[in-house]
């Protein structure tokens, strides 16, 4: 297996992780690390592990073994909330937006539960401030909102993407989990997000790194840097883009290197 070396601290380091389900190894003995400003697709067939990788990271699945490091640091998240105040922010494909609230409430939707302070006060929250702050994070993103008090459910499905996925990155992730953030929308709202995915890398001065998992090839090719690629619950090949080929990372995907 190739593995490409880096320098520096790693933003994050998994070693060893590993997700048993009964006889089921969803996960199974996955190690890599992440750097900064990285953004990594997260390939392989379905049921590779994919999702089960994400949901450990995001603190929704915890694992049977191993552990999971940022810069350096050991962690152990029980919780998404205990990740989320890692700096570790993931969008779903099933989307974890409420339909009756507007962009700015879903902005600061669960934060209320997580910031201290705010615990209980969801109700009297200052809607003004709230949605100027919203304003100014989504007038960053190359797609437009006309009107911030338009519920989610009015929205297209590529729209109600991009509200989660810069809801994502307005709480200043250090960490962007992405789970499948094109599948299920159109070729015009696929492309929409993957712009915005763009801007939100190349506007990064921050620390802020990536994984992005995609069953689209083209769409992983016009984003990620790097690309993980699990088989059966293991990690099978971690490749730069720049020293592989589409075909290489098909055949590690399908298992034609076994
Ligand atoms: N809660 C669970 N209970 C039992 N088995 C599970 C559970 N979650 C996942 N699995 C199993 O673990 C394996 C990996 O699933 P996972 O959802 O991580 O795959 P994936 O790579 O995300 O696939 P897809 O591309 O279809 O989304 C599969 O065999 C799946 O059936
Ligand atoms: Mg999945």
């Amino acid at each position: 297996m190739t593995r490409p070396v880096r320098a520096g601290a790693p933003l994050l380091e998994i070693r060893g992780l590993s997700k048993h389900y009964g006889t089921i190894r969803a996960l199974d003995d996955v190690s890599f690390h992440l750097g900064r400003d990285e953004v990594v697709g997260l390939l392989g067939d379905n049921g590779a592990g994919k999702s089960t990788l994400v949901k450990c990271l995001a603190g929704a699945v915890i694992p049977t073994a191993g552990e999971v490091y940022l810069h350096g640091e050991q962690k152990v998240f029980s919780t998404p909330a205990e990740a989320r105040r890692e700096g570790i922010e993931t969008v779903y494909q099933q989307l974890a937006l409420v339909d009756i609230f507007d962009i700015a409430a879903n902005f600061y939707l669960g934060r209320e539960m997580t910031r201290t302070g705010w615990r209980g006060r969801f109700g009297m929250l200052d809607r003004r401030s709230m949605k100027k702050r919203a304003r100014a994070a989504v007038e960053l993103l190359p797609a437009r909102f006309p009107n911030l008090d338009a519920l989610i459910e009015t929205m297209s499905g590529g729209q109600r993407q991009v509200v989660a996925i810069s809801r994502a990155g307005f709480w200043g992730g250090r960490l962007l989990l992405l789970d499948e953030p094109t599948a299920a929308l159109g070729v015009k709202e696929a492309a929409a997000v993957l712009e915005m995915i763009g801007a939100m890398v190349s506007a990064a001065e921050t620390d802020m790194a990536m994984i992005v998992i995609s069953h689209n090839m083209d769409h992983v090719w016009s984003i990620c840097t790097r690309l993980l690629i699990l088989r059966q619950g293991r990690l099978v090949a971690d490749l730069l883009k720049s020293e592989t080929s589409r075909q290489e990372v098909v055949a590690h995907i399908t298992g034609a290197f076994d």
